[in-house]
């Protein structure tokens, strides 16, 4: 006979049967509360993931923002007033009291800006001071010029990326070729253009929470630098780097070569109005004036004999006179009161002489047969040009 399991009379199947119902009732809850606590912590994490879309969408707003921004300032012409200042510490101060900073700049290429910046440093070496020069055009003209032996890779780059500050000035600082006294160069490649646009960018972007304009005023403006020299000559390139909005920012002087022809005349005018407009960036850089380069001759000392007036000495007469024309009508425009004699004297303009090319070259000169006339000539002009451009930025001498 089998055994009936449905035979509820049974007392073995009733025990079984319940025991069956309740690992069955067991079972489900189990299940149910395993499918509740799967559900819960999907839901957390569901709850973690909206939370961390939401905070990327936060993230993605801000960058979209300043990606915006950055576009909307390269696409204006306020690209370096784009932020906010954070001007160095004590920047006014530390300026007010800083040894003579001096940019040698135009944006108008090939009106001598190097030659006369490496002439300058040798003047100042030679009478004693100690010279800091720097080239900041990356395509290193100055550097090629003046720096002793093989040129070294771009100095002035960590200054620029603000990775330095004063007490390394020395290290990187690199001796000038043939300098009468103490002069010393940071050097610039080509390197420096990527280096430049990369501090851009990251200051455009807000990557760089430092004010990038201000780091090589950062570190001219330590006690170690203006100590360690008398005067600071800086090489411009014919371009508004960011190289070149350091340099203004950090100098005490703006001393602006020219050609003189109307071209150059015009170039003047319009890069003293970019001095305006981004007045704000620098507001204690003085001009210190605008100096004739490459003239025909040296139409001081020419203009004095009334008897000579030779074509070419009224042609660079008139371009002098668009010049103070052009600085007259900006000067207005931005309701400045101009200085006196903004343009120097004409006999501290620079004589065009290819033996000026030659000696700035102290390397190539050695070689060369600049007669010692000549030589005597050219030392004379930059005298007369390193005198009154001290008078003007307050170097003792
Ligand atoms: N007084 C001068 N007499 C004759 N030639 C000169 C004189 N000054 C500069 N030069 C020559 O003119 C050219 C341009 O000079 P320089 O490189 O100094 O100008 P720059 O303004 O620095 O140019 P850039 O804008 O490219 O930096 C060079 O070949 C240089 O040798
Ligand atoms: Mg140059």
């Amino acid at each position: 006979m089998g055994i009936d399991f449905w035979d509820q009379s049974n007392p073995t199947n009733r025990i079984l049967l319940g025991a069956l119902g309740s690992l069955t009732g067991a079972l489900v809850l189990w299940l149910l509360r395993l499918s509740w606590v799967w559900l819960k912590s999907r839901n957390t994490r569901l709850k973690k993931l909206k939370t961390e879309i939401s905070s990327l969408k936060g993230e993605l707003g801000t960058l979209q923002k300043r990606l915006h921004g950055a576009e909307k300032a390269v696409e204006g012409d306020g690209l370096w007033l784009a932020r906010p200042l954070v001007q160095p510490d004590h920047y006014a101060v530390l300026l007010q009291q800083s040894i003579p900073i001096i940019t040698v700049a135009n944006l108008k290429g090939g009106v001598g800006k190097t030659t006369l910046t490496a002439h300058l440093a040798r003047f100042y070496a030679g009478i004693g001071k100690r010279v800091l020069a720097i080239d900041l055009d990356y395509q290193g003209s100055l550097s090629n010029l003046a720096a002793q032996g093989d040129v070294p890779s771009s100095r002035v780059s960590n200054f620029v990326a603000g990775e330095f500050n004063g007490p390394n000035i020395n290290e990187l600082a690199w001796p000038m070729e043939n300098a009468p006294g103490y002069a010393r160069i940071l050097t610039s490649y080509y390197e420096l253009a990527r280096i430049e646009n990369q501090v851009l960018v990251h200051w455009l972007t807000q990557r760089e929470e430092r004010d990038a304009r201000y780091f090589l005023a950062a570190a001219l403006l330590t006690q170690d630098v203006q100590e360690s020299y008398d005067i600071i000559l800086i090489d411009a390139a014919p371009r508004i780097t960011t190289s070149t909005v350091q340099a203004l920012c950090t100098s005490t002087n703006v001393l602006i070569p020219t050609k003189l022809d109307a071209v150059s005349a015009d170039a003047v005018g319009y890069f003293v109005e970019q001095l305006f407009i981004m007045e704000k960036l620098w507001p204690f850089l003085n001009l210190a004036g605008v100096v004739g380069t490459m003239t025909e001759n040296n139409i001081g000392a020419l203009s004095e004999a009334s008897d000579r007036r030779d074509p070419m000495i009224d042609f660079e007469q008139d371009a002098i006179f668009r010049i103070q024309q052009r600085l007259d009508s900006t000067y207005d425009a931005y309701s400045k009161s101009q200085p006196p004699s903004l343009i120097l004297p004409h006999t501290t303009f620079i004589p065009g002489k290819r033996d000026i090319s030659r000696l700035a070259n102290e390397q190539f000169s050695e070689a060369s047969d600049v007669s010692p006339a000549n030589r005597l000539v050219i030392e004379a002009a930059f005298d007369r040009l390193g005198r009154e451009l001290a008078n003007r930025v307050n170097l003792q001498i």
